[in-house]
């Protein structure tokens, strides 16, 4: 009976399919806003060390992020090559993320531990010297350049308050553990252990 009073209707029963649809978002919606987190950092995962933290925001001054994506996609073409696909996470712990999509050069989402140092080291000082016909950039400057760790402990409170389990111990030794550092050590750093957590389970 009711039901032929809204088919009969198709104002009123626009207004109530509306209604439904708002009740069925807010339901799937609200309930995020409450929870601190949508998704469990994977068993293992620790924050960067203060050097590699450091390292990392070297890879976002110097733009890596724009030719190398920290990606692999659940493809076999990719899991061939790069190694096991990219889980959330990974990520948690990553403000912001460097996922990316633009591959002007390999994803390096799994990149650490797969050279030496040494390699790194000689390939960011100059590609063509380890890979004869990389179009990739030079950074020597990476090497003159040293860390003074003004900001470090800042950083490391920062990204506490978006979550990152840092340590009060961290925090107050981020500063000396990173200063008088080479800008190269702090990138080197970081790029060693992009991806390990994950590729060492397997
Ligand atoms: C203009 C684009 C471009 C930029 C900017 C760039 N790269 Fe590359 N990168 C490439 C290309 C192309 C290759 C593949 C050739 C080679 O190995 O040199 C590559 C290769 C690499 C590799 C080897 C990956 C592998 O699996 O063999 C690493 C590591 C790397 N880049 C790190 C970096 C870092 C760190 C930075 C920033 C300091 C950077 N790249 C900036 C283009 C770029």
């Amino acid at each position: 009976m009711n039901h032929d009073i809204v088919e009969k209707n198709l104002g009123l029963m626009f207004v109530l399919i509306i209604a439904v649809i708002a009740l069925g978002g807010l339901a799937e919606i609200v309930p995020l806003f409450f929870q601190k987190q949508t998704t469990e950092p994977i068993e293992g995962l620790k924050p960067l060390s203060a050097l590699q933290l450091e390292g990392r925001d070297i890879y976002i001054r110097e733009g890596c992020n724009t030719c190398h994506s920290q990606m692999i996609r659940p493809f076999r073409s990719e899991t061939e090559r790069y190694g096991h696909y990219s889980v959330a996470g990974e990520s948690v712990y990553n403000h912001p993320f460097l996922w990316g999509s633009k591959r002007t050069g390999p994803d390096l989402a799994r990149v650490g531990e797969r050279y030496s140092d040494e390699w790194h080291r000689a390939h960011l000082y100059n590609p063509r010297d380890v890979v004869p016909e990389s179009n990739m950039p030079p950074f020597p400057w990476l090497f003159e350049n040293t860390l003074d760790g003004k900001y470090t402990a800042t950083k490391l409170t920062a990204l506490r308050k978006l979550g990152v389990p840092y340590s009060d111990e961290d925090i107050a030794k981020a500063s000396e553990q990173v200063k008088g550092r080479s800008e190269i050590d702090a990138l080197v750093a970081y790029l060693q252990q992009l991806g390990t957590i994950l590729k060492n389970r397997r």
